[in-house]
């Protein structure tokens, strides 16, 4: 294996399970008690305004009665530490990675604290309840929406994640289903550049055979070992 200096880690739900947060796909397929296709695409937005901005109103309440978890706080270490290039992507809309600390982090999928405009395309920083009609800063419209990126949509700051991966010596993915692309991808794609790569999940993920590595525990014990390791090197 050729020297580590880049990485780029991938994060799914099952990093702020441990926080108290639902995964996606648990057992019963139910996310907070609701199919994901009824609160997760433009369509339902379209068709029920009121309920899907209450769901994400619900998740952005959550956030306040959770924590990071050992999990994150290693991340923030290594991303802290760690004098190589560093990429944290998450598919996370919670905020639980930024107030472990860590910095150098892109949120592929959207953030709760945060609204967009489905006219102008802005997106402010947002606290508290969104109801439907709420007026965009900075067009005047009333069209703000939860930032939230939609089964459909385009994920967030794809270009700078494929730079990172096609750059990375080591691929890490952790909590997350392997279920939903492209972040499904990125294993094979940061493969396809040379990298190694290691999954860090409580069970196989649906990607598994393409990680030269799988650990497979709870993300609050595998990622803080993970990280002393690396930063033992
Ligand atoms: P999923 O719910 O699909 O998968 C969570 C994964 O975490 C599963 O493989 C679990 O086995 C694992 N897991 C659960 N608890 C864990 C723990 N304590 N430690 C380690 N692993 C654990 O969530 P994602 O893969 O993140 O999109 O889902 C991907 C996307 O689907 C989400 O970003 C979301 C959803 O539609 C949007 O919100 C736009
Ligand atoms: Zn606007």
């Amino acid at each position: 294996m050729s020297e580590l200096r880049n990485i780029v880690v991938l994060t799914g739900a099952g990093i702020s399970a441990e926080s108290g947060l639902a995964t996606f796909r648990g057992p019963g397929g139910l996310w907070e008690g609701h199919r994901v296709e009824d609160v997760c695409t433009p369509e339902a937005l379209a068709r029920d305004p009121a309920l899907v901005h209450r769901f994400y109103d619900l998740r952005r309440e959550a956030l306040e009665r959770v924590e990071p978890n050992a999990a994150h706080e290693a991340l923030a270490r290594l991303d802290a530490e760690w004098p190589g290039e560093l990429l944290i992507v998450t598919q996370n809309v919670d905020d639980l990675h930024e107030r472990a600390g860590a910095k150098r982090l892109l949120h592929m999928h959207g953030e709760l604290n945060s609204a967009l405009c489905a006219a102008c395309g802005e997106r402010q920083a947002w606290r508290g309840s969104l109801p439907p009609g709420t007026d965009c800063d900075a067009c005047g419209r009333s069209a703000l929406r939860p930032d939230i990126v939609f089964f459909g949509e385009m994920p967030y700051e794809m270009e700078a994640i494929d730079r990172a991966l096609a750059r990375a010596d080591l691929f890490v993915s952790i909590g997350t289903s392997g279920a939903v692309y492209p972040a499904a991808g990125f294993v094979r794609t940061a493969r396809y550049h040379g990298a190694d790569t290691l999954e860090l999940n409580l069970e196989p993920s649906e990607g598994s055979v393409y990680f030269a590595e799988s650990r497979m525990g709870p993300a609050g014990v595998l990622v803080p070992t993970w990280v002393d390791e690396v930063l033992a090197d």
